[in-house]
């Protein structure tokens, strides 16, 4: 969802900021634009569509300036067109904005602005902060830190979630940011300086940043940045840095970043494993201190999360109530939100969030802290805004990922449950020794096993070059393998932009059995041994009907009326969706691409969802 870029420094800034909005291209977006300041005047090129097509568009516009911002927009009031793209200017031309968030008093502010006389070209709620900056910069008399405080004049109207730069004509050798509730950080460059959405973009550049708070202002110069309180008392700030390589936001001789993220498994869950997990020691996590006096007080463990990270909850529940005996709710976050959950000092929240800026997910978590409860935070994002959040913070360690549709974040995030489930379970007591040593070299095993997944493709090339044209498709699965079944279907919608539904095969008589008829297209998920005969009861029934199946195993099945068989390797089944998910994960990407889709940026999508 929209991403913001800034650069000020000795160097031309148009090509820095095209690049950085390349970088963010994979958040979503339907429009782009900069602005900069350039012989005394804002100079805005903004447009409908690719980046690409802004960079051609600033080739012929003869840009040449050291200070600019710029922006990608995912349109939320107001529909994708150039008028409605950032940067917005004020009525006097001097001040310029760009924007990430909803301002919710939008109209309440518009209706202020015209009665003062100001007028509106957008549809946008983002037009009236440059307007309300020049409404507080005209009527403040003191000519100190004039710039500066009229910001924060404007922003104190604000409601809603921002992440906002602003530029000045008036002020060529600076730019004020302030963020709330939407990602923005700041890099530190020898003689120049960096702003981005996020880290990625900037890993060129720098890898020293700043990691703005909420309500936090900071005035950027090319050799100083100066941070400010709400109240604008000035204060410094510690320098984060970030270890992450700026290859591995390359595709590296991958046709897309999906497939590349899709290989990368092996290795991103070595890291997820890390030290965390090693045969004849119990696991360790340096980021928290659980003892079992507070392990015994749970009452509950909630896990919130949105998209593949609930679904990455829902096997980390099963994890934990097995190995734990604690019972396990998982919630989505944008439910948990509003349905008054029942919440304590006794409940452990813990939130799953690949990006860690899902605006969902952290009001959840914000409001699980209002109620006293302990809140942990899984997240691949060193710094993101659920970690400063949160009361505990581990982290995925899969490196950046980049495709909108999540993968090797998916695989590490269940790792990682996994290992908190045995982490606790060993604090407890609540599991047998022989069976939790076998669990850890399944684990351990792990990146092995998806080796061999990786390496073999063909069936399910062969299985997408058949059904890439089919309408609906419908997965199935009972326990763990209902997980899966329901993350293979999130996956194939959103790229192959396929209706695809996910069942617990058990359910399937009551109800969606009537949509099965001759040639639909059933795709089955069978792990678990103890459920093997079961699940293939409802497989034998959709067959009967007519159905085209697929199924995924790491059983040894008889039956031979399957239209196709993808054999996995086998493993405890706590942590079989680890291995299941693979083909499914390629089964989205090969369908989406027999139909020329852009796999990494699926339509509507965006990867970091910071509104509502
Ligand atoms: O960054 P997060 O893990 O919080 O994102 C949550 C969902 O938006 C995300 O998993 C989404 O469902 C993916 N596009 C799925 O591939």
């Amino acid at each position: 969802m929209c991403g913001i870029v800034g650069y000020i420094g000795n160097k031309n800034a148009t090509p820095i900021l095209i690049n950085g909005l390349q970088c963010l291209e994979y958040r979503g977006y339907d429009s782009a634009g900069i602005a900069i300041v350039q012989n005394g005047k804002i100079n805005i090129v903004k447009d409908k569509g690719r980046v690409s097509n802004l960079k051609n568009i600033c080739s012929n516009a003869n840009l040449n300036s050291n200070i600019g911002i710029a922006h990608t927009r995912w349109a939320t009031h107001g529909r994708p067109a150039k008028i409605n793209s950032h940067p917005h200017i004020d009525n006097s031309g001097n001040f310029a904005a760009v924007h990430n968030g909803i301002i919710e008093n939008y109209n309440e502010l518009k209706e202020f602005l015209t009665l003062k006389g100001y007028s509106f070209l957008s549809e946008t709620d983002t037009e009236v902060i440059p307007n309300l900056i020049h409404y507080y910069y005209t009527n403040i008399i003191s000519d100190n830190d004039k710039f500066l405080k009229a910001v924060n004049s404007a922003v104190d109207k604000l409601r809603g979630s921002y992440a906002l730069e602003i530029i000045s004509s008036l002020y060529p050798d600076q730019i004020i940011v302030v963020r709330k509730d939407s990602p923005l950080v700041i890099g530190k460059g020898n003689g120049e300086n960096f702003i981005a959405s996020d880290i990625p973009a900037m890993l060129y550049y720098t890898k020293d940043f700043y990691l703005l708070e909420d309500n936090e202002y900071a005035v950027i110069y090319k050799d100083n940045i100066t941070f400010f309180d709400n109240f604008l008392s000035e204060h410094s700030k510690t320098i984060k840095n970030i270890e992450w390589d700026a290859n591995a936001t390359e595709k590296n001789g991958y046709e897309d970043y999906m497939l590349k993220e899709i290989y990368e498994q092996p290795n991103s869950i070595r890291e997820t494993i890390g030290s965390r997990l090693e045969l004849g020691e119990k696991c360790s996590f340096d980021d928290i201190n659980f003892t079992l006096e507070y392990l015994k007080s749970i009452n509950k463990i909630y896990i919130v999360a949105c998209g593949t990270a609930m679904h990455a909850g829902l096997v980390g529940k099963n994890a934990i109530e097995k190995l734990c005996k604690i019972p396990t709710e998982v919630e989505i976050a944008s439910e948990f939100r509003y349905c008054e959950p029942i919440v304590d000092k006794n409940t452990l929240c813990i939130y799953i969030s690949q990006s860690g800026e899902t605006a969902d997910t952290i009001a959840a978590l914000k409001l699980a802290k209002e109620k006293g409860a302990k809140t942990l935070a899984i997240s691949n994002v060193i710094g993101s805004s659920i970690t400063r959040e949160a009361d505990y913070t581990i982290y995925t360690h899969a490196g950046p990922e980049i495709a909108v549709a999540s993968t090797k974040a998916y695989t590490s995030q269940v790792v990682l449950m996994v290992i908190l489930a045995i982490h606790f379970s060993e604090i407890l007591g609540t599991s047998d020794k022989e069976y939790i040593n076998k669990l850890k070299s399944d684990i351990l095993d792990l990146p092995a096993k998806i080796e061999v997944i990786l390496s073999e493709t063909n069936i399910i090339q062969e299985f997408a070059n058949k059904v890439y044209t089919e309408h609906d498709m419908y997965f199935l699965g009972r326990g763990t393998d209902y997980d899966v079944a329901m993350e293979g279907s999130l996956k194939l919608k959103e790229i192959s932009y396929i209706h695809s539904e996910a069942y617990a095969a058990g359910e399937l008589k009551h109800g969606p059995i009537a949509l099965i008829e001759n040639g639909v297209t059933v795709i089955s998920i069978i792990t678990n041994s103890n459920l093997v005969e079961k699940t293939l009861s409802n497989v034998q029934e959709v067959i009967t009907r007519g159905a085209k199946t697929l199924v995924i195993t790491n059983q040894k099945l008889t039956n031979t009326d399957f239209n196709f068989v993808i054999t996995i390797p086998e493993t405890n089944s706590i942590i079989s969706p680890i291995l299941s998910v693979i083909p499914l994960q390629f089964l989205a990407y090969y369908i989406a691409k027999n139909k020329g889709l852009d796999v990494d940026k699926p339509r509507n999508l965006a990867k970091s969802v910071t509104v509502e």
